[in-house]
């Protein structure tokens, strides 16, 4: 996999964005909330892929910006969508401690409040980082001891502020080398190898209830990096060391989805602790089309899946609300568009890669859709009691630049169903040119058929199947994810 060079977000160029007025408002206005009930397990959303994601047992999360909370399409997609967050760079050393013995919390503090008032978890975001590491520490010229006393002093204040209030921490960060080595930060090159076992038993103790996440890049696959961390964390396990969680950050390149994610993350779990995929976009080559769209759909029905199919694999956080405020063009400049939502907040094909991997409809929120949106217009709708269905794709025949395919639909629920509607997103902008036993609406990449009169109700364990020809370029995959909605 190419090498997202991830090192350099610490040397971006100042983003030209305006954020900080709004960062001072939504501070001052949201910090004055008292911070009240403990949040220590995901909460529930009230819609969105947060409700489709609790209904399989897991969260569905955002990276979430003070300076932003204050643009009321962004507030609004944040909240009806996702029922985790995590504060994007609130909670970092730079901010909670800027000048030693000098603890802020008011950004963190808005970011917490905003979450409670929403049904949202918070992961906290992150005790111990070689980056956003303010220079009286990392020039500070302090001994071993100097700098665990620092360090420890650090995180009892940060994670003691906020005791009880998070599901999570990001206790550690990004503390290894893509070769396995450990990251030569001022914590590694003046304390050692121990300062990470360190700052595990500091935030422990200064939270007991948080669950303590050690989180990196580049450790999604199976490879030389994620060993190094899983031989840690066997360690930590054998030692007693108080880890609960890996976060694997999945910042993906389109069409590069490790193949070995899922065995990776049962890998972890299998140590007994938690995964998580915690900073999730895949980035593409600006501009977007439809095709790279719906390969990006693809990719993300993918790791969502790969979660799912992982026991212990407890949420999913994509980096962001929007492509508009993304990091990554400020770092991978010609690179962008990673996330679920556009500039404009529509929900790209990649939301419906998520919401049906996530079991949901295929159909996407309306840019304007408040939490509270009818249930007819949301991915989120549920069918009848005892009505549901599968469906499955089968590529019959194809040539030059045409193929033809077969779509079974089963009733695989305990009553029968009066309707059926299928969907999918396709990887490589395939066109369908002419379907039967089907009604057919498809916009880019994104495909939906439903019943026709004759062939909507079908009885327990029955099935019935509609077919198509299409016209195809370049390459013809099969959808990643095909859903299937019973009425
Ligand atoms: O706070 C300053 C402000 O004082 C200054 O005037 C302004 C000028 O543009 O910049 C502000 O700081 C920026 C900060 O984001 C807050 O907006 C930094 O320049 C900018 O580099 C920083 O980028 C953050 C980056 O971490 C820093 O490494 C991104 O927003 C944030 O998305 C990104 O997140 C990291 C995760 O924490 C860890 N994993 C990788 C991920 C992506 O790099």
């Amino acid at each position: 996999m190419t090498h997202p060079m991830l090192e350099s977000a610490s040397r971006a160029p100042a983003r030209t964005r305006a954020r900080l007025a709004a960062t001072a408002l939504a501070a001052t206005t949201l910090a004055a909330a008292a911070v009240v009930a403990a949040v220590t397990t995901p909460a529930s959303a009230a819609s969105g892929l947060g409700q489709l994601a609790a209904a399989q047992g897991r969260y569905f999360g955002t990276a979430l910006a003070n300076n932003h909370l204050g643009e009321s399409a962004y507030a609004t997609v944040a909240d009806r969508e996702f029922n985790s967050v995590t504060p994007e760079n609130e909670m970092k050393w730079d901010a909670t401690e800027p000048s030693r013995g000098s603890f802020n919390y008011t950004g963190g503090d808005a970011i917490v409040s905003h979450a409670q008032g929403h049904g949202q978890s918070v992961r906290g975001h992150t005790l111990v980082w070689h980056s956003q590491l303010p220079s009286w520490v990392s020039n500070g010229g302090f001994n071993a001891a100097t700098l665990t006393s620092v360090m420890q002093n650090h995180i009892s204040n940060v994670a003691g502020h906020y005791k009880g209030k998070l599901y999570a921490w990001d206790v550690v960060n990004e503390a290894f080398n893509d070769d396995g080595t450990r990251r030569q930060s001022v914590f590694q090159t003046t304390i050692g190898d121990s300062y990470i076992a360190t700052a595990f038993q500091a935030a422990r103790a200064a939270d007991p209830t948080a669950k303590l996440y050690y989180n990196d890049y580049n450790i999604e696959g199976i490879n030389a990096k994620s060993t190094a961390v899983y031989n840690m964390v066997k360690a930590f396990k054998q030692q007693g060391v108080p880890i609960d969680g890996v976060g694997l950050q999945t910042h993906l390149i389109l069409g590069q989805v490790p193949s070995d994610l899922q065995a990776n993350l049962q890998r972890f779990a299998d140590l007994g602790v938690d995964v998580a995929l915690t900073e999730v976009d895949v980035r593409m080559q600006t501009p977007a089309d439809s095709s790279k769209l719906a390969t990006q759909s693809a990719n993300y029905a993918a790791l969502t899946k790969a979660c799912l199919n992982v026991a212990r694999c407890v949420g999913i956080t994509v980096w962001g609300v929007t492509d508009k405020y993304s990091w990554v063009p400020d770092v991978f400049p010609g690179y962008g568009a990673p996330l679920l939502f556009d500039d404009s907040y529509n929900a790209k094909p990649a939301y419906t890669g998520v919401s049906g991997a996530l079991g949901g409809g295929t159909s996407s929120p309306s840019p304007s859709a408040s939490p509270s949106s009818s249930p007819s217009s949301s991915p989120t709708s549920s069918p009848p009691p005892g009505r549901s269905c599968s469906a499955t794709y089968r590529k019959v025949n194809e040539w030059n630049t045409g193929f033809q395919a077969e779509v079974t639909v089963t009733n695989t629920g305990s009553s029968s169903m009066g309707g059926w509607t299928v969907s999918w997103a396709f990887p490589n902008g395939q066109k369908i040119t002419q379907l039967w036993n089907g009604t057919l609406s498809q916009s880019g990449a994104n495909v939906t058929v439903k019943n026709v009169s004759y062939n909507g109700t079908v009885t327990p364990n029955g099935s019935t199947t509609f077919g198509f020809t299409g016209d195809w370029s370049g390459a013809n995959g099969t959808p990643s994810s095909v859903t299937c909605a019973a009425s």
